[in-house]
């Protein structure tokens, strides 16, 4: 016998009836979007490698260990192979679509969001998967069209707590730094970098690595012994520069207003290249160590790192699995009921074609219906509408057809009545 074969490690099947919760997670995204006028954008899921190398970083764990890259045969001789890549994420795909269809020369100020899944070849566990989906929205522009002001930061992340509200979830922590432009970045890599020479040695290895390659990751670092050395280094709001500053208490001086808490975490750094200025991310206590619900941040020279103009902006991406999660750990929000509300049943032979008409003109009246089948008989009719959760069984036997009088029951109550033919639906809704 052959070997079963079975989904690969990290992706796995969504099945119903969760698919519904996840549904209803999309819907309620997409309404907000709608309400803040963003619209959507689909780009490809698989780039050139360059993308992500040039958008993400190089040096970040997400591109150097995490990417699924191949080889694309070249197809004639004088084609060099190219380098693809599944999409670790969706923002450098966003910013190089904007460039190409030069959405900048428009001058308004972009509103697009993405609902769709992403790669990353990381371990898995709970809430962390090598195919996981995404669902984020990407806000940039001309600095003409407002791209630059804080207020956009702020409407974001307004948008991000109505959002929250809309889909149920309610146990979350809004988490706010500012990493700076980059100079004031490469100010502060410096001095973290000169700090963490002197103690490196007495931390652990990952942090050892980091201290060299890249500072800031040592403020991502969960080892418990490590923490009092890492909260005695320099912090990042001592580094930003006199713009910087402004931007972020006036992005701060707006949330107070609109009433929406926040802890300013300076330790909050966030794993891709591109951020400048706010940064941010949502938490939930109930998702265990994978426990960020959703990041984001301004990336004000994404644009012009993938040889673009000059077009600053602010996104975020949520995890759409994490959601679901954390909506099944909250327990407030019921998967929503996509079962039918009739079962159609045919009764005797030769049924079948004048249930099939009947169960067409209901469902063409918006009413979601099952279809049984005429060997079943009344019992296994009873069973299979059960099955299916219809709420109503309605009976299609020769004398039904006949009188045009059909017999239909509520299956929780046990009330039968009887309706004419016209009437079914009416009666159904
Ligand atoms: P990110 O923080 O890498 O940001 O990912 C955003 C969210 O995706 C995370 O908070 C998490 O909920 C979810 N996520 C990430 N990796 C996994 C995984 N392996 N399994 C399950 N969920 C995961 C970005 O991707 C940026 N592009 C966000 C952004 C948009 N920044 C500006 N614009």
């Amino acid at each position: 016998m052959a070997g079963l074969i079975k989904a690969v490690r990290g992706t796995r099947d969504i099945l119903p009836p969760d698919t519904a919760l996840w549904q209803h997670v999309e819907q309620a995204c997409r309404h907000i979007f709608h309400l803040y006028n963003f619209h959507e954008i689909r780009t490809p899921i698989f780039e050139d490698t360059q993308l992500f190398a040039r958008g993400v970083g190089e040096d970040k764990d997400i591109v150097s260990k995490e990417m699924f890259t191949w080889e694309d045969k070249a197809r004639a001789q004088s084609e060099k192979a190219q380098s693809l890549t599944l999409r670790p994420e969706n923002t450098a795909g966003v910013v190089r679509a904007y460039i190409e269809h030069k959405m900048g020369d428009t001058g308004k100020l972009q509103k697009l969001y993405y609902i769709g899944p992403q790669f990353r070849r990381e371990r898995p566990q709970k809430g962390r998967y090598r195919q996981f989906y995404q669902i984020g929205a990407e806000l940039l522009g001309p600095p003409a069209s407002g791209s630059e002001s804080p207020a956009r930061d702020a409407e974001i992340i307004a948008m991000l707590a109505h959002l929250l509200r809309e889909v149920g979830i309610k146990e979350w922590t809004l988490l706010l730094n500012s990493v700076g432009n980059s100079d004031d970045r490469a100010r502060y890599n410096q001095a973290l970098r000169e700090a963490l020479a002197a103690v490196k040695d007495k931390m652990c290895v990952d942090c050892q690595r980091r201290a060299e390659t890249n500072p800031l990751r040592v403020l991502d670092c969960k080892v418990p012994e490590d923490q009092p050395i890492i909260d005695a280094l320099p912090k990042i709001s001592a580094f930003l520069g006199e713009g910087s500053r402004e931007h972020f208490n006036e992005v701060k001086k707006i949330l107070n207003h609109v009433g929406i808490r926040y802890e300013v975490n300076e330790r909050m750094v966030r794993g891709l290249d591109y951020y400048t200025r706010t940064t941010f991310e949502f938490t939930h206590g109930k998702l265990g160590s994978q426990s960020a619900l959703l990041g984001g941040g301004r990336y004000d020279g994404l644009s012009e790192a993938l040889g673009g103009p000059k077009a600053p902006g602010i996104g975020f991406a949520l995890g759409l699995d994490r959601f679901v999660l954390a909506l099944q750990a909250e327990e407030t929000v019921a998967v929503p009921d996509l079962s039918p509300i009739v079962f159609v049943a045919p009764l005797g032979q030769g049924m079948n074609a004048e249930a099939a008409v009947i169960a067409r003109e209901l469902r063409k009246q918006a009413i979601a219906t099952e279809l049984g089948d005429d060997s079943f008989r009344v019992k296994k009719s009873f069973e299979a509408a059960e099955r299916a959760g219809a709420k109503y069984i309605l009976f299609v036997g020769e004398n039904e057809v006949a009188s045009g009088q059909f017999a239909l029951k509520n299956l929780s109550t046990g009330d039968q009545v009887s309706v004419a033919r016209e009437d079914i639906a009416t009666k159904l809704k």
